[in-house]
């Protein structure tokens, strides 16, 4: 039996819709190239699972990823933040119970993508690609209030807990998520992780784990938090 095995973990999100991105976008640059990074959506599809574990309806809108869909849950391949974001307003017409923002959305696109391949010219050794700012997923549904109770991430490589605050407010975030991918035993295609919950007034750092019971853990904590803050 797995972990997470329905007849093992009670079915408290029944009736709940849950929508989690994951993985990386990829914006193009022409019909053959990209930009991208190298997240692995292991986080994303691990707390999909785990949601479903325990009764939820989960849309998974998912960027490029080479692992396993999580049985049961309704998946959305996407390639690029603009599909991402269209993906989940659509998924979200009407409010959604939990939004977790798990995916690493590349922060800029081309201005202009290429139609056609771009060409080496011979006489040229440099050139230059002009790109714009994507759109901010999670604090575009955030100001929109697609979902009752919005879960951002915040991969950091300094100031990690300071960072994840600014963007909590900044994004008008209930939970962030941190973790310090400049370590290389966690975060980015890792199986383990090791981060630190922080809401406007809690800061959580469960012990470093495998992202399933990570997930696990993290599912349990935002329900906590959605019923607490739904009764005050
Ligand atoms: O990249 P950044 O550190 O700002 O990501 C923090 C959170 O915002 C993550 O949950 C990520 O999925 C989300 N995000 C987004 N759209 C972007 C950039 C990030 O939804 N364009």
């Amino acid at each position: 039996m797995t972990h997470f095995d329905k007849a093992q973990v009670t079915q408290d999100l029944t009736g709940q819709h849950w929508v989690i991105t994951a993985g990386p976008t990829m914006e193009a640059i022409d019909p053959v190239r990209f930009i991208s990074n190298h997240s692995s959506g292991k986080m994303g599809y691990a707390l999909a699972t785990a949601a479903i574990a325990r009764g939820a309806t989960v849309t998974l809108i998912s960027g490029p990823v080479q692992i396993t869909a999580p049985a049961g849950a309704k998946i959305i391949a996407v390639k690029s933040a603009d599909e991402m974001l269209a993906a989940c307003q659509q998924s979200m017409i009407t409010q959604a119970d939990v939004f977790i923002g798990a995916a690493a959305v590349a922060d800029f696109k081309m201005k202009a993508a290429c139609d056609q391949k771009m060409k080496k010219q011979s006489d040229t050794d440099e050139i230059t690609l002009t790109l714009v700012k994507n759109p901010d997923i999670i604090a575009t549904l955030a100001q929109q209030k697609r979902a009752k109770t919005l879960v951002g991430f915040a991969a950091e490589t300094q100031n990690v807990i300071e960072y994840a605050k600014s963007k909590l407010e900044r994004k008008g975030l209930d939970i962030i998520i941190a973790n310090d991918v400049s370590r290389a035993d966690i975060g980015f295609n890792q199986d383990d992780n090791q981060v630190t919950v922080i809401t406007k007034d809690k800061t959580w750092s469960p012990d470093k784990t495998t992202k399933n019971a990570l997930a696990g853990q993290l599912v349990e904590f935002i329900n906590e938090y959605a019923l607490q803050t739904s009764i005050s």
